[in-house]
């Protein structure tokens, strides 16, 4: 298969879609690999890297019109879509629950759409979300602890308090992969840490695993309101996986705050789980509301490219394979975890909560391929 590997244009945007290791892997086994010119370049990989590893160095015309598969890290901006088409299965975050203009863009277009963050295993587990939930949650903790300094508009705290000094408080909304990986950091640094999670068996789990070390709390509004007047950080990290993340931090409850307290919603891609949060970027990435300090970088993981870009290609390059080998019909006839990653085939809307957000209609993928294996 002649697999492209795109150049993320996004703002602040350095990781790429598939590392030299990755391209040699595809090469190895038959497949043609096209890179975008210095696509690789924010993640410390040059043109020659690539070329030494058997890929082949083409235009963005080149990449998006020769290419049978195309690996992506975010999502198509507005500039791409006319670059979208027939014939092409799209490989990448698209998160587009939360984003109805491409979601239109991409059923009009035809294309085969199949975002990383929706393949799921049986076992409820999101293999592509993981590795960037990890780097998100542990960067949450760190850019939390960073804010709360007074000349940054914080309140002038350090997490880990000092001998005979208090600790700061955090605070975690959503106890999986990104809150579990706050909490290691926040208690790394000294913090106090409380998770607040509505699953019963993930908070059974993280109080074995952290041995103690935090207080998980059930998730109600009434607890939200009690515990967060209390929290110098407050870090967002709830998943309804698929749909718009649920409003648990109200308008109102940053009444209750202490001023210079800051909030870090990572939960900003599926909208964000506080009422007054709004996408940021790296190079602007706080802004306050009510004397809180609101940090919503959209794309955490694109700060630290250098361990993102091969995160990621670890996680993804056995699904790119699979796809590779088999083709997508047949690929997602053979697993069901990449069946789910389908989001937009043949202009229909195939993954039911995508539709729902938009009030679109939804037909079930087996209805538009059959999901037997040959
Ligand atoms: N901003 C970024 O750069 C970035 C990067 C990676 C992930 N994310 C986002 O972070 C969020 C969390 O991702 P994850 O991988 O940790 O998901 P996850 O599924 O591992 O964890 C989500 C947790 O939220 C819990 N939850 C659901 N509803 C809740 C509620 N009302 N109250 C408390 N907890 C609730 C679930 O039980 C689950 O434990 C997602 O929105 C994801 O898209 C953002």
């Amino acid at each position: 298969m002649r697999i492209g590997v795109a150049r993320e244009i996004k703002t602040d945007e350095y990781r790429v879609a598939l590392t030299p290791a990755g391209a040699r892997e595809l090469v190895v086994k038959g497949h043609e690999v096209l890179l975008e010119t210095t696509a690789g370049a924010g993640s410390a990989f040059t043109d020659a890297d690539y070329e030494r590893a058997g890929a082949r160095i083409v235009s963005v015309d080149d990449v998006w019109r020769q290419s049978e598969l195309l690996l992506k890290v975010k999502e198509p901006v507005a500039e791409e879509y006319a670059r979208l088409r027939e014939d092409l299965v799209l490989f990448t975050y698209l998160h587009i629950a939360a984003d109805e203009p491409l979601t239109r863009a991409l059923v009009e277009s035809g294309i085969a759409a199949v975002a990383y963050e929706t393949v799921e295993t049986d076992d409820r587990k999101l293999p592509l979300l993981a590795p960037m939930s990890e780097i998100a949650g542990r960067l949450a903790s760190q850019a939390g602890a960073y804010f709360l300094e007074k000349p940054l508009g914080g309140r002038g705290l350090l997490l880990g308090g000092v001998a005979g000094v208090q600790p700061g408080r955090v605070l975690v909304l959503g106890g999986g992969v990104v809150g579990y990986n706050a909490a290691i950091i926040a208690i790394g640094l000294g913090a106090q840490v409380t998770i607040l999670d509505r699953s019963i068996d993930r908070m059974r789990y993280l109080d074995e695993i952290l041995s103690g070390r935090v207080s998980t709390v059930m998730s109600t509004t009434l607890q939200i309101e009690s515990s967060i007047a209390d929290a110098d950080l407050v870090i967002g990290a709830v998943l309804v996986p698929g749909a718009r993340a649920p409003k648990l931090v109200t308008r109102e409850m940053l009444g209750v705050m202490k001023k210079g307290a800051v909030i870090v919603d990572v939960a900003i891609d599926q909208g964000g789980c506080v009422e007054t949060a709004r996408p940021t970027t790296h190079s602007d990435p706080v802004y306050q509301v009510d004397g809180i300090t609101h940090y919503c970088v959209a794309n955490m993981p694109g700060g630290v490219p250098i361990t993102s870009t091969k995160a990621l290609t670890n996680a993804t390059l056995p699904y790119v394979e699979a796809i590779a080998e088999h083709g997508l019909a047949e690929a997602v006839a053979r697993d069901r975890s990449l069946a789910r990653g389908v989001n937009i085939l043949e202009g229909r809307i195939t993954y039911e909560p995508v539709a729902e957000a938009h009030d679109l209609d939804y037909v079930p993928l087996a209805d538009v391929l059959p999901l037997t294996p040959a």
